[in-house]
């Protein structure tokens, strides 16, 4: 990849305006995922905010199973130790807060609006641009999480996707043009993910996590639970679920899963 300045920690740390998150970075060339490197550090005891960043994945993991593409130099591909003390039952806030944090990033650096498609992709123009990974250990004998590993990945420059997902999948220069710096955004991020986190309680995030949502207000299809259902998106509700309006006028939460929108939009 030419042009293309490298992750650096003291860069980032610049950048940073969070108080625990990020203070220790592991930056790696090449790593099989961020994701995987993070959760063995933290069953080793890996401090809350350790951050581990790579410049490519050999094996990137993406939600369900799938493979995250992560060609070097090209993106942004991270993962944050964080050991929650708010109760567990916040756990399920935890992804759309890194939603936010990161798709506010990403808009403050590329000037343009970047909506968070439900449960936690990020699109410009329509297209993939991001997608967040939330991994976490459950402290049965306390039930609370003994850490959670949240791991995002970001499209920065033009590359070839492959044939299956090149309809779905852009970066931030292949929609505008611009080289943003992987290290300011890096920073960006680990300063809101803090405060969203910091605020989940009160769900500082939720009202800006609605305002992003691309479905709200489309006819989608949704899997979810191994059940193909289809309606209208009709918002998100105080959980983060996805509220799905069906023919028979009843309403349906969606708690997890993969939504996309109906291709002809029907009348009612
Ligand atoms: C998705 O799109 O389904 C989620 C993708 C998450 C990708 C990030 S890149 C950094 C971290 N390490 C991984 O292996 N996956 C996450």
């Amino acid at each position: 990849m030419k042009n293309i300045e490298k992750l650096l920690a003291e860069r980032i740390t610049a950048y940073n305006k969070s108080e625990k998150l990020g203070r220790e970075i592991h930056i790696f060339e090449e790593i099989p995922s961020t994701n995987t490197y993070a959760k063995e550090l933290a069953a080793k005891g890996a401090a809350h905010g350790t951050t581990i960043i790579a410049e490519s994945q050999t094996g990137g993991k993406g939600r369900l199973g799938r493979k995250f593409e992560s060609p070097s130099g090209a993106g942004i591909y991270m993962s944050v130790i964080i050991r929650p003390e708010f109760n567990i039952s916040l756990a399920p806030f935890i992804t759309s807060a890194a939603a936010v944090a990161a798709a506010e990033s990403a808009e403050k650096l590329c000037g343009e609006n970047i909506r968070i498609k439900w449960v936690n992709d990020l699109y410009l123009n329509g297209k993939k641009i991001c997608g967040i990974l939330t991994e976490s250990a459950l402290n049965t004998k306390l039930k609370a999480l003994d850490y959670a590993v949240i791991g995002i990945g970001i499209n920065i420059r033009r590359c070839e996707f492959p044939e299956e997902i090149r309809d779905i999948a852009t970066s931030i220069e292949g929609e505008t043009g611009k080289i943003i710096d992987r290290n300011e955004l890096c920073g960006e991020i680990l300063g809101r993910l803090e405060y969203y986190l910091e605020n989940i309680e009160n769900k500082a995030h939720l009202g800006e996590y609605r305002r992003r949502e691309l479905l709200t207000g489309n006819y989608i299809t949704a899997n979810t639970g191994g059940e193909t259902v289809e309606g209208f998106a009709a918002g998100i509700d105080d959980n983060a679920n996805l509220i799905l309006r069906l023919a028979d006028g009843s309403e349906k939460s969606l708690f997890s899963g993969e939504a996309n929108l109906c291709r002809i939009r029907r009348q009612k």
